[in-house]
């Protein structure tokens, strides 16, 4: 519970400081994420912490033999694997396009005799049966290996006792398989026993108690049976024409060498189960295989899914040359993603890259997927993209950028439909929805659920048209950090442009301000969604949107000088793109309204008319106000009414772009801007974020790197710990959030180190918070594998590894330096 006493700044960090309990930390090892012992309110986020993925697939760490029963919920979600269905909300027919919880593949338990009750069933088989205890649990999720370990001892109500060791992986080099081993050892019995392995297809979405009024149906069995080792399953998503197969092999050793098992099978339409009986013997280990192969009818190379995932089931390796291959593939990532921070309590650093790099990865590169904001770890946002990967693709542009460029595609795929949307609307070039799931059409829902009031309302966040900005953001970083010319004439141009077209369309002459404005937006914070003297919604001119607006357009006019003649022509040609078109990108670009007030940048026009919160009394009224949007609706106010934001919207212009980089670009368009500008507006709307998104810590731990770095430092530390201790309280059990892991992970990379790109130079100006005493990162530039950048309170060091690629340019306090493959460089500090 967080509290925040008067007086406090309204920092998160300082309200979560407290609340942090120093010896909750699941750390002794930053490469290792441990708990001990069960506990009941804690299961669904260590189910989300310890999941395990590989970009294909991601599966929660639910016990193998437990079900959704309020305490466990079981969750595999494949990435890219949405169903549309038609849910009926106080009346209405909502449509909703869902991230569909799959077949559970886990399923897997014991009993002990053929009449005793099974492991993890609620009721004993037997009258006057005790169900099983489990004792001394403990989980441990190996990152660096991507293996999860549950360690348990489980007592029958007869007393016997048995020892069980399960390891899971989702394979990082085969993406098709996930495999489960365990390890039996009874303790003081001898006898039958009895295993359970099954494929679960009966499960549903209900993950997300906001959304159970919503249609939790999803999967209808197709086909099933079972051969040998191997069951399989065979489902297809109830509104969308998706198939999905699991095929499982089970098998007994004891002592490295197959036991000979007597088999039972039992099927039903979705639910498909073999029973194998073997001798167990006291103080001999047994050990139970279930590797699962997954395919859909969305993968490539395939004849059909099913006989696709019978086939790879029956040959697959066995468990621990799956674990070998698969280690392997997690050292190589590592390899290439090393991130050394020498600080106190920054465990979470490698977890964070660990569930990126499972959420986001080769597998997922060709899959035509987007990035998820909760990962493929849970139905928040039922699994919709937003702009999230405006945090994320920073990132892996210096790391992984083949990821970068794969979901840039995703988005170019969807640039027909964006043209679409916006032409809906009345406007030429590309609107891309703020969310987003299949086919990139627009999937925000248009009523919400408020759970302190309990009242459904309507919800315009759709009005986010920023997102298209982020998008072009992100295709011209990635340029930056690649150079891959390639990518910007075959479809991030196209993009840009597109974009860049709707800016211009949308933006309309004021003639009493002699400026363009953009009207009827909402901003990134999202609790001001209307003017509450308005009747209808949106916002004019948001300052985040017409800069950036600004900024894209520039861009645009950019790309077509740096592409071949050839190429800009075939684009302007295609697009109609002619010069009178050209000269109004270049009017509006230098003539976009930006409002200030009081000395600092306005967040939309009309916001200083607002009223200034209490913050005091809601602090004192109630535990945690982070949604005061809830908070106010359920009072039977609106959040519209006040200086009131749930997260950094201005001040994310600051995040994109250094100070002299806004100030530039506000002087382009014809402002005045200077520090002074930056730190007011710092502190005005610092003062006036309740930090409602998990996005907010990352953003103000940026923005404040370099006027206040204690203050940064303690907004690191809360980004830090978002999803690790579940800092919005429950939302973690519903998905990790990709955008702040990866945001705070950038934080290390590009913010401390003062890494930007700009000019196709690499600038370093590093500048420590006092707790982090030394950071060493391998990072990837413009075709240059292992550049290793050391940032010390002394020096700066830039390393790069020998190979064929062209000198680096480093700039560094305003000069330039050429570091070459096989040469190091130290700068002072
Ligand atoms: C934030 C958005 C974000 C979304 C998904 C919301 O709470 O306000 O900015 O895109 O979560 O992460």
């Amino acid at each position: 519970m967080t509290v925040v006493t008067e007086g406090e700044p309204n920092s998160g960090a300082a309200a979560h400081r407290r609340s942090r309990a120093a010896d909750s930390e699941p750390w002794d090892d930053p490469w290792m994420l441990s708990y001990k012992g069960f506990d009941p309110t804690q299961e669904g986020l260590r189910e989300v912490l310890c999941a395990v993925g590989n970009g294909y697939l991601v599966t929660r760490a639910a016990a193998p033999e437990s079900v959704a029963d309020g305490t466990h919920y079981p969750g595999t979600y494949l990435a890219g694997c949405y169903d549309r269905t038609t849910s009926t909300v106080q009346g209405r027919a909502v449509e909703n396009e869902d991230l569909v919880n799959m077949p559970n593949w886990l399923p897997l338990s014991f009993r002990i005799g053929a009449m005793g009750g099974w492991f993890g069933a609620a009721d004993a088989a037997l009258p006057g049966d005790r169900p099983f205890e489990i004792l001394d649990q403990r989980l441990e999720l190996d990152l660096r290996r991507g293996v999860l370990t549950r360690r348990a001892l489980v007592v029958d109500g007869a007393g016997r006792r048995t020892r069980l060791v399960q390891r899971r992986i989702a394979h990082m080099a085969q993406p098709h398989l996930v495999a489960l081993q365990t390890l039996l050892v009874p303790e003081n019995w001898s006898g039958r026993l009895d295993i359970r392995s099954g494929i679960d297809g009966t499960v549903r979405n209900t993950g997300v108690a906001r959304y159970r009024e919503l249609t939790s149906h999803h999967l209808d069995p197709v086909d099933h049976g079972a051969e040998g080792e191997l069951s399989w399953l065979q489902v297809a998503t109830a509104g969308s024409p998706l198939t999905v197969a699991m095929a499982a092999r089970t098998g007994v050793h004891l002592d490295g060498k197959p036991v000979p098992v007597a088999r039972c099978d039992e099927l039903s339409d979705a639910l498909v189960a073999q029973i194998l009986t073997v001798d167990a013997a006291a103080g001999r280990p047994l050990v139970v295989e279930k590797t699962v192969a997954v395919y859909t009818s969305r993968d490539p190379a395939v004849d059909g899914p099913l006989r696709a995932a019978r086939r790879l089931a029956g040959r697959a390796d066995s468990f621990e040359v799956l674990l070998r291959a698969h280690a392997l593939r997690w050292e190589e990532l590592w390899r290439r993603c090393r991130t050394e921070v020498d600080a106190a309590r920054t465990g979470p650093v490698h977890l964070y890259l660990f569930h990126l790099l499972q959420t986001v990865s080769e597998h997922s590169a060709d899959l035509d997927v987007g990035v998820p904001a909760r990962g493929l770890h849970g139905e928040g946002y039922r699994g919709h993209v937003f702009w999230d990967e405006l945090f994320v693709l920073q990132v892996l542009n210096l790391r992984l950028p083949e990821l970068s460029r794969s979901v840039l595609r995703y988005r170019h795929r969807r640039l027909d439909e964006a043209r679409s949307a916006a032409r809906g609307a009345g406007f030429r070039g590309a609107m891309y929805p703020w969310q987003s799931a299949a086919d990139g059409s627009e999937e925000t829902q248009r009523v919400h659920l408020n759970p302190v009031s309990g009242r459904w309302l309507p919800d315009h966040s759709h009005l986010q048209r920023h997102v298209g900005s982020a998008i072009a953001y992100n295709v011209w970083q990635y340029y930056q950090a690649t150079g891959d010319l390639e990518f910007l004439e075959s479809a991030g141009a196209e993009m840009l442009l597109e974009i860049a077209r709707f800016w211009a369309d949308i933006a309309v002459f004021d003639a009493d301000l002699g400026r363009f404005r953009i009207r009827g937006v909402v901003g990134p914070d999202e609790y001001h969604e209307a003017y509450p003297w308005a009747a209808g919604p949106g916002l004019d001119d948001n300052a985040y949107t017409n800069v950036l607006a600004s900024w894209v357009l520039a861009r645009a006019l950019e790309a077509l000088r740096i592409l071949p003649g050839y190429r800009s022509d075939e684009l302007a040609e295609r697009m109609g793109l002619g010069g009178e078109e050209l000269d109004r990108w270049r009017t509006v670009s230098r003539a976009l309204h930006v409002p200030f007030h009081e000395g600092v940048i306005t967040q939309f026009d009309g916001y200083e008319r607002l009223a200034e919160l209490d913050w005091d009394g809601y602090r004192r009224r109630y535990p945690d106000i982070r949604r005061l949007d809830r908070i106010l609706e359920a009072e039977g106010d609106s959040v519209n009414r006040y200086k009131v934001s749930k997260q950094a919207d201005v001040l994310m212009l600051y995040y994109l772009f250094s100070p002299r980089e806004v100030h530039d670009l506000l002087h382009r368009l014809g402002y005045r801007a200077g520090d002074e500008l930056f730190r007011a507006t710092a502190d005005y709307y610092l003062s006036r974020t309740a930090h409602g998104s998990t996005l907010s810590a990352v953003v103000h731990a940026w923005v404040l790197a370099r006027s206040d770095r204690r203050a940064s430092w303690r907004f690191f530390r809360d980004a830090l710990d978002g999803d690790v201790h579940d800092i919005q309280g429950g939302t973690t059990a519903e998905g990790i959030h990709l955008g702040a892991m990866a945001g705070t992970i950038d934080l290390l990379q590009r913010c401390y180190t003062g890494l930007e790109l700009r000019e196709d130079v690499l600038w370093l100006a590093p500048r420590l918070p006092g707790p982090l005493r030394r950071l060493e990162l391998e990072l990837r530039y413009r075709g240059s594998w292992g550049v290793c950048v050391t940032v010390d309170r002394k020096d700066v060091t830039v390393r790069v590894a020998d190979g064929r690629a062209d000198p680096l340019t480093i700039g560094f306090r305003g000069s330039l330096v050429r570091v070459g493959p096989g040469e190091i460089r130290t700068l002072t500090l």
